[in-house]
C-alpha cells in the first residue's frame, strides 16, 4: 500500500498547525499538530482527533500535453526549504459527480483553467492529491502542498485564483490547514 497516506489530527506529530480555517460546509475539530503516515492507520493507536485517509493514483483530467508541462515544471515534496505545508480537504458536490467525465474535463480545464493557473506557481509550489471518494471518507480529495516560507503569498495568490472558478462552484467543503515543520 504504497500509495496511501493518512493524516492524523492530534497534539503530536511533524506539522505545528499555524491556521486552521473552514472555507465553506462544516468545520473540522481544531488541533495543534498532524503526523503524515504513509500507511492506512492502525484502527487502535493512531486515530488522533481526526484523520483523513487517501491515495495517490493515475491522472484522470491532465492531457498529454499538460503532463510534459508538469513534469518538466514541478518539483517534489520533502525540499529542505519547505518548511510550510498545507493540507486542504475538499468535498465536490453530487452535481458535480452525477456528471461525465468529458462534462467535468472541460469545467476543470477548458472552462476554469486548474492546470493553467498551477503551472504558473510551480515549481515553488509542490503538491500532491490523494483521493479519498472511494474509501467512503467524508472528504472526496485530500490535497497537500509544500513551501518555503517566503512563498506562502504566493500560496494564497493561487488558492484565490483557483477560488474563483467554475469548477469551485461544485465544491461544498473545504478545511484550510496551515502547518510549519517545527
Ligand atoms: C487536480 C494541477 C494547485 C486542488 C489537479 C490536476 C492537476 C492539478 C494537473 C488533475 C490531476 C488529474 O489529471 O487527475 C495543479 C497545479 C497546482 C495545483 C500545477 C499548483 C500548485 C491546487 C490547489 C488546490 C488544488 C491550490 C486547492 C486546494 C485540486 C483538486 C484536484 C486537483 C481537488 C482534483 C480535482 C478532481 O479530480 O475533481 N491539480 N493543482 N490544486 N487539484 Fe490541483
Amino acid at each position: 500500500m504504497k500509495n496511501f497516506y493518512s493524516f492524523v489530527g492530534s497534539d503530536v506529530g511533524l506539522w505545528n498547525v499555524t491556521n486552521q480555517n473552514t472555507i465553506v460546509g462544516s468545520a473540522l475539530e481544531s488541533v495543534q499538530r498532524i503526523e503524515v503516515i504513509n500507511s492506512p492507520l492502525n484502527k487502535l493507536t493512531e486515530q488522533g482527533v481526526w484523520a483523513l485517509q487517501g491515495f495517490t493514483s493515475n491522472v484522470r483530467y491532465a492531457n498529454r500535453n499538460e503532463i510534459v508541462k508538469l513534469q518538466a515544471a514541478q518539483e517534489g515534496l520533502n525540499r529542505n526549504a519547505s518548511v510550510c505545508a498545507a493540507l486542504i480537504p475538499i468535498k465536490k458536490n453530487a452535481q458535480w459527480w452525477a456528471m461525465s467525465q468529458d462534462e467535468r474535463r472541460s469545467i476543470f480545464e477548458e472552462q476554469s483553467h486548474h492546470t493553467e493557473i498551477g503551472l504558473g506557481y510551480l515549481p515553488e509550489i509542490a503538491r500532491q492529491l490523494h483521493h479519498s471518494r472511494d474509501l467512503g471518507e467524508q472528504f472526496d480529495f485530500i490535497t497537500w502542498f509544500e513551501f518555503a516560507p517566503e512563498h506562502t503569498e504566493l500560496f494564497n495568490q493561487l488558492l484565490a485564483q483557483l477560488r474563483a472558478t467554475k469548477e469551485w462552484q461544485f465544491v461544498d467543503r473545504e478545511i484550510d490547514i496551515r502547518l510549519e515543520k517545527k
